[in-house]
């Protein structure tokens, strides 16, 4: 469905700009944090699918002055912060050098609304993001310190199931959260991955 003319899309795209956020897509993590209090003062935050920024803008937010917020996309981001920094890059092509580079070995927390290109067939959807939250679970094996957290989008489907499993593989206690704030009749779901072992 077109998001033009939605009167769901325009009433969150209309409140974040209100809010001064470059995307209605805060409100989910906004949620997720009310919920679960996963962002925290001076937490190293790594941002994948960062793009157009809101969801960093909010963990710099919260982070503050002792913490870090580290933005991965393809696309540019429209914000900028003293506590951001942004790499433009593919996921599949982002190393840990990339980030040794910038003087941090790992985070305290990875969120990840990295998302295809939506084509409309629902199954081409969800294996193309299945693809993307593996990868935001593949870079956690890494990048993330024991103990830490990863918020993963997906759009559910057939693997959702078997895209858990391998997630519980290495977190210690895994959920699936449905922000009321997304769009009704969306498959999007966050896999909300806690305590890495
Ligand atoms: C829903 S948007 C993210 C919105 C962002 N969380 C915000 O609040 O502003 C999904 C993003 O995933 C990015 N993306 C998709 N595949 C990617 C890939 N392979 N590497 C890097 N970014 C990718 C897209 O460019 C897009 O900006």
């Amino acid at each position: 469905m077109s998001s033009k003319g939605n009167p769901w899309f325009d009433k969150w795209a209309k409140l974040a700009k209100e809010k001064g956020y470059p995307a209605r897509s805060v409100f989910k993590l906004m949620e997720i944090q009310k919920k679960y209090k996963l962002i925290r003062p001076g937490f190293r935050v790594l941002d994948l699918g960062a793009s157009p920024g809101s969801w960093s803008q909010y963990a710099c937010e919260i982070v503050g002055p002792q913490g870090k917020v580290v933005g991965v996309d393809q696309q540019p981001v429209k914000f900028s912060s003293k506590l951001f920094v942004f790499l433009q890059k593919d996921v599949f092509a982002l190393t840990p050098e990339d980030l040794r580079s910038l003087g941090i070995e790992e985070f305290d927390l990875i969120l990840s609304d990295l998302a295809p290109k939506t084509t409309g067939i629902e199954i081409t959807d969800h294996l193309r993001s299945t693809e993307l939250a593996l990868r935001a679970l593949e870079l956690s094996k890494v990048l993330l310190k024991k103990g830490g957290s990863l918020v993963v989008k997906i759009f559910d489907g057939p693997e959702l199931l078997s895209v858990r499993r391998e997630f519980e593989k290495f977190f210690k206690n895994v959920k699936i959260f449905k922000p009321t704030a997304t769009r009704k009749g969306s498959r999007e779901l966050f896999i909300l991955a806690f305590n890495k072992l």
